[in-house]
């Protein structure tokens, strides 16, 4: 069976809560589609207010981090509970910004990863390499690291509802794409990993994304490559050309 693609807009710490029902209210009518999954992933603060205003339409709610604990002593943590309470289907675990800046890492986001799951929400992913890692010829032995420790203890079954986004950080909000064949090598890679960790069901159902300077003139090329499943999309996600983005063919 294909695997339905999947468009996530993480809008990392952009629009306040009036600004972001305005965007709601424009890319509305832009992003409607019968075969691409859409997911708006917004700044914690904007999850009840978007959540209202995409009542009735194909946006999904998404949130960018979450804490691997139900409730406690956590100052200025969200837990999973609280997101699932507040409708949000998919979180984005472990995206470089996090694992930078805020010093995730691996064995924390599988904690995340795991309690995600525990409370009914589908984890998107990260793993990508540097540049300088890229340049060493490493890239493919970092992501595979990166996954395998992620989904420690993920069961099969939990695993073909995953998303996972390949994020080369040198394509980060730099407008440099990774080509489609380099995404691709990458994407497949990601893909044989988890073929390796579970089995051939779990590898063909499981959805991976490219994110990295996606936008409405690149993504049919990028998407059109069979192991890419659609893109996690940043600074093209705040503006009308998101919903080139989703209606990329
Ligand atoms: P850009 O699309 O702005 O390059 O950001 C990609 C990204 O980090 C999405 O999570």
């Amino acid at each position: 069976m294909a695997r339905r693609k999947i468009v996530a807009g993480n809008w990392k710490m952009n629009k306040t809560p009036k600004e972001a029902i305005d965007l709601v209210n424009e890319l509305k009518p832009l992003v409607v589609s019968d075969d691409v999954d859409v997911v708006f992933c917004v700044p914690a603060i904007n999850i009840l207010t978007v959540g209202e205003a995409i009542k009735g339409t194909n946006i999904n709610l998404g949130a960018q981090n979450m804490y691997h604990e139900e409730s406690g002593a956590y100052t200025g943590e969200i837990s999973p509970n609280m997101l699932q309470e507040a409708g949000v289907k998919y979180v984005i675990i472990g995206h470089s910004e996090r694992r930078e800046y805020f010093k995730e890492d691996d064995e924390m986001l599988n904690k995340k990863v795991l309690k995600a799951f525990e409370h009914g929400l589908t984890p998107i992913l990260c793993c990508g390499e540097s540049l300088t890692q890229r340049k060493q010829g490493i890239y493919i032995d970092w992501i595979r690291m990166q996954i395998k420790i992620a989904f420690q203890g993920v069961t099969a079954d939990q695993a073909k509802t995953a998303v996972i986004a390949y994020e080369p950080i040198w394509a980060i909000g730099t407008g440099e794409t990774a080509t489609s064949d380099q995404a691709e090598e990458v994407c497949a890679a990601v893909r044989q990993c988890i073929r390796e960790i579970y089995d051939d069901a779990t590898a063909e159902a499981i959805r991976i994304q490219y994110g990295g300077s996606v936008n409405g003139k690149n993504a049919n090329e990028l998407f059109s490559k069979p192991n890419i499943d659609g893109g996690l999309i940043g600074g093209a996600s705040l503006k009308a050309d998101f919903g080139n983005i989703v209606n990329y063919k």
